[in-house]
């Protein structure tokens, strides 16, 4: 979608849109329209759109006018950068196929900020993604019409607030796409290809280690996942260094299973496709990478993805080997299944080895027990860090990437002593996430802030959302963007 800044509604325009807070009505608006509003119960609620047409200078326009709900926020426990969001996805939601091919976002006499002006276009452009790629035969009533947005009336400094917001759209964008792609198509190698692509031209620096390079360093967890498939295994590392020459980095770590069979321990058929977006903690750290570097960041981040495939072969690993990770632990893998901690634990140890970064924080889609507990509403956040976990809290509940805190202890961790190997990669079926965290803690050197997100509910919406249709929401670009602001750039 492309959105433009007008000082007047461009000339020809058919279709304009304005934003009203809960309980008011814009100014100057034909009886017709207000009465039409009413009776079709129209209050301004956030994300309601009542749409009529008028005639203006003897030209028939359609008008709609979307909710921003209360300006004061509160409304369903939203704050106002949600509803504004909602007021600019509802839009898009409602014209997107519609036949509108432009659409005019009078903001003249919205009182909106600059600020706020962003937060609606944000939604309207989050709500407009879609892969439609391998849609050959679309019927034209399904195809995207509205290509065009032009915003009017806008406070000066908006534009400005738009290109710092797009930046992060562009990475949700990103993380969608590659979280969306089939895994005949998003693979290890192509995954870094992609970003390779994307990242041309940005300052951004990529390592790639290959799995000869891998093994050098002695990654067996990582490359005993890997090996019972055709496509080689890669860990990405991205670096951003936007920040003070030399002032260490904080680094994410994604998981990217590019797809998860289960290995020997075959997962059930149905459903199995759904493991196609097993990269997803990789792909929100790609694309929270790609903002960060759009929007030239003033800071040093580090993204590290361990990228692999998990399949069943006679080369894959079995249920009961013992392999050495690079830390020098050794696991026993009683589950082939549980393979994201097992791609982790080399790139949470690599990344602490090679960068000293100042925090670290993974995202995963982890665990299944994950999303029995949470639903799709909240990821899981365990951290062994106070001061990290508040402030993950607070980026999430400033964007609507939510994370919910889970506990760590001792009594867990013990859950997972192998009586064979130093440790085993699954514990019982309760708990499940945590014990799955704690398999991870053991990485983390004594003294590094670590966080671990597992986001197995919330990479993928099996129904559109606020900001998002069905499918790919690409979660975690927001709240790795908004950490950094908070955290690291202020
Ligand atoms: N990728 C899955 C977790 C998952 C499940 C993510 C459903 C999203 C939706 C992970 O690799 C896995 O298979 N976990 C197992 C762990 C078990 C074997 C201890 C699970 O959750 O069942
Ligand atoms: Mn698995
Ligand atoms: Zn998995």
């Amino acid at each position: 979608m492309n959105i433009l800044f007008s000082q007047t509604i461009p000339a020809g325009t058919k279709l304009i849109a304005l934003v009203t807070n809960k309980g008011a009505m814009p100014d100057g608006l034909e009886p017709a329209l207000v009465e039409g509003a009413k009776t079709a119960r129209f209050k301004g609620s956030a994300g309601q759109v009542f749409d009529g047409f008028v005639e203006r200078s003897g030209d028939i326009l359609r008008v709609a006018i979307a909710g921003a709900g209360d300006p004061s926020g509160g409304e369903n426990g939203d704050d106002r950068r949600t509803n504004l969001e909602k007021a600019g996805a509802a839009l898009t939601a409602k014209f997107l196929t519609s036949g509108e091919t432009s659409l005019a976002l009078d903001l003249t006499n919205s009182g909106l900020s600059a600020r706020e002006a962003a937060s609606v276009l944000l939604g309207l452009r989050l709500r407009g993604w879609r892969h439609d790629e391998y849609r050959t035969r679309l019927k034209e009533e399904q195809k995207i019409t509205l290509k065009t947005v032009t915003v009017v009336g806008a406070p000066e400094s908006a534009e400005a607030a738009w290109k710092d917001a797009s930046a992060v759209a562009a990475g949700v964008e990103f993380t969608r796409h590659l979280v969306a792609e089939p895994a005949n198509k998003v693979f290890p190698i192509s995954f870094v290809e992609r970003c390779q692509k994307v990242f041309e031209g940005t300052g951004a620096e990529l390592i790639v280690l290959d799995e000869a390079k891998m093994a050098e360093l002695g990654m067996g967890s990582i490359l005993a996942v890997g090996q019972g498939s055709e496509q080689p295994s890669r860990i990405l590392a991205i670096r951003w260094n936007g920040g003070d020459a030399g002032a260490k980095p904080m680094c994410f770590v994604g998981k990217g299973v590019t797809f998860d069979t289960g290995g020997i321990s075959l997962k059930p058929g149905p459903g199995m496709e759904e493991m196609k977006w097993d990269m997803g903690g990789a792909g929100a750290v790609a694309g929270a990478m790609l903002a960060l570097a759009t929007r030239k960041a003033k800071a040093n981040v580090v993204g590290v993805m361990g990228l692999v495939e998990n399949m069943p072969d006679g080369k894959a690993q079995r249920p009961g080997d013992v392999v050495t990770s690079m830390s020098g632990q050794t696991i026993e893998v009683l589950n082939t299944d549980a393979e994201g901690r097992m791609v982790l634990c080399d790139a949470l140890h690599w990344a602490q080895q090679e960068f000293s970064p100042l925090a670290i924080v993974d995202f995963a889609t982890l665990t299944g027990a994950m999303v029995i507990a949470l639903g799709h509403e909240y990821a899981g956040m365990f951290a062994n860090d106070e001061d990290l976990a508040a402030k993950l809290d607070a980026a999430g509940k400033a964007t609507g990437d939510k994370v919910w805190r889970m506990p760590l202890s001792p009594a867990y961790d013990k859950l997972i002593d192998s009586p064979i190997a130093d440790i085993k990669n699954v514990g019982p079926r309760p708990g499940g996430s945590i014990t799955a965290a704690q398999f991870l803690q053991r990485f983390i050197a004594k003294g590094t802030p670590w966080a671990h997100c597992d986001i197995a509910g919330m990479a993928w919406a099996d129904k559109a959302g606020t900001t998002w249709d069905k499918g790919a929401t690409g979660f975690g670009v927001r709240l790795i963007d908004q950490y950094i602001r908070d955290n690291v750039e202020a």
